[in-house]
């Protein structure tokens, strides 16, 4: 690198050329309409599994699309069973409930995550501890784990505990961000060397592939979400999908009310949930599955054309999935430079003010008020992402609008 190179001044990115790089993108012209970051699209059999249901009169928690649908989501995750429920956030909880989390239990969180994911631990009585985000994954920093849990775990009976609370350490949940998969194996081992179950947060990662293993399949339960904003929707749902029989049959009693099976007598022996996916919902699902994996090819064709259009424009990259995974990239997502950072909101308000959906990523879930007191280890990779990350259009369709 000559003299002149390094001399030249770190430039700001110019919020009008991200304007114009992201319509290059997804293929629109000045007088666009507005352009939402994420709808639902439907180009299957969408109508006519949902019909079948009105024609029967099978609308509700009981019908052949929840089988259906449960068996072909566990599929699509690589694993045995599934169990379908109202949303990923009851899916979540249920999935932190069957691997024994309960009151009083820590449980290992990304402080860079939807709201949903220390929501689930808390509504089981247990406290959701802030781990540090990798910005080279976005997702859960496993090196960083290893070393904070080396300091503050000690050994017990129960588990690894948190020597300055006490408190038993119940769950490790990895979010795999915006479709990107958190890098696996090193959790893996550092779950394994402590003892403490993998719970999977794969609420926008469904289609998204780790070292050839699908999202959803790399611990020991996973929560999907079926939400009108993912790659596909069932109106409103959500999925525990395992390989462990014992866990999907808890995770199916205690969404089911958890009433004894009888012809006619009412016993339940848990206070269960009613959690249950109507069969309408899961016709819904059954049809959007069939196009999961043409969406995942377009999302990840407009993710290419996000990142060609943005070569040119100082300041700023577009984020790209890393060697290890094969991202749904669900929600395309820029990247400011360092310098840049300064002028995030400035980017936010040109593109909304033109008529394109862009948005900064989650409030860090430690800054919360409602989560101010909960532990946290030091969020320095977190902080960095969320300083710099810009969720921009993302839909199927834009993935084949023409350049
Ligand atoms: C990371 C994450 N976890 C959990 C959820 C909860 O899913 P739902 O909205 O279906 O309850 C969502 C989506 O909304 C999410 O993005």
């Amino acid at each position: 690198m000559g003299l002149a190179t390094l001399n030249q001044p770190c430039e700001q990115v110019d919020p009008s050329r991200v304007v114009a790089a992201i319509r290059l993108a997804i293929g629109v012209s000045e007088d666009h309409a507005f352009q939402p970051l994420h709808v639902p699209h439907f180009e299957g059999a969408e109508w006519d599994y949902v019909k079948d249901c009105l024609d029967t009169g099978w609308v509700s928690s009981v019908g052949s699309y929840v089988e259906k649908f449960e068996e072909e989501v566990a599929a699509h995750s690589g694993v045995a069973h599934g169990v379908a429920v109202v949303n990923g956030t009851a899916a979540l909880q249920i999935a932190l409930q069957v691997v024994g989390v309960g009151l009083g239990d820590e449980v290992l969180v990304p402080a860079l995550t939807f709201v949903a994911t220390p929501n689930a631990a808390s509504y089981l009585g247990a406290v959701p501890h802030f781990v540090d985000s990798d910005p080279a994954t976005l997702g859960l920093d496993p090196t960083k784990l290893d070393a904070y849990l080396a300091e503050i775990g000690e050994r017990s009976l129960e588990g690894l505990r948190n020597r300055q609370t006490g408190r038993r350490f119940g769950a490790i949940v990895p979010m795999h961000t915006y479709g990107h998969a958190v890098d696996m194996e090193p959790l893996i081992a550092v779950a394994a060397r402590y003892g403490i179950p993998i719970v999977e947060d794969a609420a926008e990662s469904l289609g998204s592939v780790y070292k050839g293993e699908k999202c959803g399949s790399l611990g020991r339960v996973a929560a999907i979400s079926f939400n009108g904003n993912k790659i596909i929707t069932t109106g409103g749902g959500g999925a525990i999908v395992t390989d462990d029989a014992d866990l999907a049959a808890r995770a199916k009693h205690l969404t089911t009310t958890a009433k004894v099976a009888h012809r006619w007598a009412f016993d339940h022996d848990a206070v269960g949930y009613n959690y249950r996916l109507p069969n309408l919902n899961a016709a819904l699902g059954c049809a959007q599955l069939e196009s999961l994996s043409s969406y995942v090819e377009r999302k990840r064709s407009l993710a290419e054309r996000y990142v060609s259009a943005f070569e040119v424009v100082q300041g700023v990259s577009v984020f790209r999935e890393r060697c290890f995974g094969r991202a749904n990239y669900w929600l395309n997502c820029l990247l400011l430079d360092e310098p840049s950072i300064e002028t995030r909101d400035a980017v936010l308000e040109a593109t909304n003010d033109s008529g394109l959906m862009t948005r900064p990523t989650w409030t860090l879930m430690s800054d919360l008020p409602i989560y101010a007191g909960a532990p946290a280890m030091p969020l320095d990779g977190a902080r960095n992402i969320e300083a710099r990350l810009i969720n921009v259009p993302s839909s199927v369709p834009l993935g084949e609008n023409p350049c």
